[in-house]
């Protein structure tokens, strides 16, 4: 099913071929309602290119748009842009195709990708803080919709289970362990005796020296501190299973740091062999002499001492990904301090010869209402799990106020799923590369740019239908009289158009802005126009816009991975 805006777009096209003027631009959505629904600067591009007139040129095209089975006449506007309204009857012509399709009238990609995402890819012996949060819910949001849109997903954990951290956590296993108080809070043991191990380490070369024989014992395959690694790595993955449990992210496979380490020699040697790494000061090391920003960046990736690093993994991750999971995409939903990181190991596979397309997603920083990096009180980094479990506490009194009388099952669920899905869409909603303060009291709003708003609007639908006591039935035609109406048909109309843009720059915030704005069309809607009260066959009419609107709000919501309930 073809959108407006494409349809709209290939008229152009055929305009400007029979206009003898060449492809200037494409029809976009119109930045001002006044004007009309979609717009294009065609007209002032080509205009400038062959010093014409704009007025005269959009004239030109305007004679040769065969449009009258979509839109109102064109008109011209400002400084020439040419304007389209849509007819009343093509838009309820449209929503009625997209009632009857399961995809919301969403096309598959053209050209589907194999995409690796590399999302979350949180830390063994570190927990999972505020800040895990953007990579985790960003990368999950965009498998979805990229999942959405047909291509072929796999979804990645890169959890960090190996590195020097270990030397720490052995020795201060060995020395600081506190047994019960790792059966109770294992995840809390492992991480006090971490950082108590690494304040030691600062003041006291002794216990340094020690921590780093503890690591090359774990390198080298000692089974006690391989038993004692394990059983960390086992911890840890519990905590982060019932956080995703809460956050309900999945993943196709968990392919940790761990998973390499056997294949990290042979990393070596091959990046030597063709030459692409060379020895230097005794460590094996990629220049990039001719990428200025890298020039004086060399990337090391087989230390003095013998040892392999971050960068060696993830030399060996890009084979495995593409040879062995045979993808030709790759996105890591990454933070920006591993910028250079990254472009460092795409230079490395460039050379090597590997011809997939890598993105490196980043992301802005959570604040607290400080300005400053969230931290708690004491200026620990605040663990997710407290996080979320406070979200879902603060859902569960906004339900007691709001609607006290619904069970208690029902209230654990709603809860849930509203606290979760505030701190989600508080982060989606935002672009990413901004960073955001984190608020309790805005996120959790029934007002404004929120997920309880939003959710809130669905439930709005569904009760609209519990009332009706049936689901809306099968229609032939739309009546799109009122202005509200109209709006709203329109607005389901371009969920088809918003979806793939999410795409274009990773910008999940354009689907929830989007979401935003249709749960406004559906509020004018449901003040304006009489559903349940009105006569037939406007009623039916308006029970099919309410049922679209849910739909596609459901759908979007999903798309985000926030889930709805029925009432609130
Ligand atoms: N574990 C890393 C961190 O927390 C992120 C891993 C990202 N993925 C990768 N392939 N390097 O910083």
């Amino acid at each position: 099913m073809e959108t407006f805006q494409s349809l709209l777009g290939r008229k152009l096209s055929d305009a400007l071929a029979k206009a003898g003027l060449p492809e200037a631009a494409d029809v976009t959505p119109a930045t001002d309602p006044r004007f009309g629904d979609y717009q294009t600067n065609a007209a002032l591009v080509l205009a400038k290119q062959r010093g014409e007139k704009p007025r005269d040129v959009a004239e030109k095209i305007i004679a040769h748009l065969k449009v009258s089975d979509v839109s109102e006449m064109p008109t011209v506007a400002g400084a020439g842009f040419i304007n389209f309204t849509l007819r009343a009857e093509s838009i309820a012509q449209k929503a009625l195709e997209i009632l009857a399709d399961d995809r919301l009238g969403v096309a598959r990609s053209t050209s589907p990708k194999k995409i690796v995402i590399d999302f979350g890819s949180p830390n063994v012996a570190k927990p999972m803080h505020v800040g895990h949060i953007r990579s985790t819910v960003l990368g999950d949001a965009l498998a979805r919709i990229a999942q959405f849109l047909g291509h072929e997903i796999v979804r990645d954990n890169h959890i960090g289970d190996w590195g020097t951290q270990f030397g720490m956590v052995i020795w201060g296993w060995k020395n600081l362990l506190d047994r019960p108080a790792l059966e109770r809070d294992p995840i809390g043991e492992i991480v006090r005796i971490y950082k108590e191990t690494n304040e030691r380490s600062t003041s006291d070369p002794t216990v340094r020296e020690a921590c780093r024989q503890e690591l090359v014992k774990l390198q080298s395959g000692d089974p006690k501190n391989f038993s004692i690694w394990k059983q960390c790595v086992e911890l840890s993955m519990q905590d982060f299973e019932r956080i995703y449990g809460l956050l309900d992210i999945h993943y196709d496979i968990q392919r940790s740091e761990s998973f390499y380490n056997d294949r990290l020699p042979n990393v070596v040697e091959r990046l030597l062999k063709s030459g692409i790494a060379e020895i230097s000061e005794g460590a094996v090391c990629v220049f990039f002499r001719d990428i200025p920003e890298l020039a004086d960046k060399p990337c090391i990736i087989r230390k003095r001492d013998g040892g392999f690093n971050y960068a060696t993994t993830d030399v060996a991750t890009v084979d495995y990904r593409i040879n062995d999971l045979k993808s030709d995409t790759i996105w890591l939903v990454v933070g920006a301090p591993q910028i250079l990181h990254f472009k460092q190991i795409f230079a490395i596979a460039r050379r090597e010869g590997y011809t997939a397309d890598f993105r490196h997603i980043t992301f802005g920083s959570i604040l607290g209402e400080d300005r400053k990096l969230m931290k708690t009180r004491s200026g620990e980094n605040v663990p997710l799990r407290d996080l979320l479990d406070e979200a879902v506490q603060r859902a569960r009194k906004i339900i007691e106020k709001k609607n006290p009388d619904l069970s208690e099952t029902e209230k654990i669920d709603i809860a849930q799923k509203i606290g979760i899905g505030a701190v989600k869409y508080y982060d989606l909603s935002q672009y990413r590369m901004t960073d955001y303060v984190f608020s309790w009291d805005r996120m959790l709003s029934l007002q404004g740019n929120t997920a309880p708003y939003l959710q809130n609007a669905y439930v709005r639908v569904r009760s609209i239908f519990r009332k009706a006591g049936a689901p809306a039935g099968k229609i032939d035609k739309l009546i799109l009289r009122e202005v509200a109406e109209i709006n709203l048909a329109k607005r389901l109309c371009q969920f088809a158009e918003v979806v793939p843009q999410v795409l274009n720059d990773f910008r999940p915030n354009i689907l929830a802005n989007y979401l935003f704005e249709l749960a406004n069309s559906f509020h004018a809607f449901y003040e304006a126009c009489p559903v349940l009260k009105s006569e037939e066959p406007v009623r039916a009419s308006r029970l099919a816009l309410s049922e679209l609107t849910g739909r596609v709000m459901l759908r979007g919501l999903d798309l985000l991975g926030i889930k709805v309930p029925e009432k609130m």
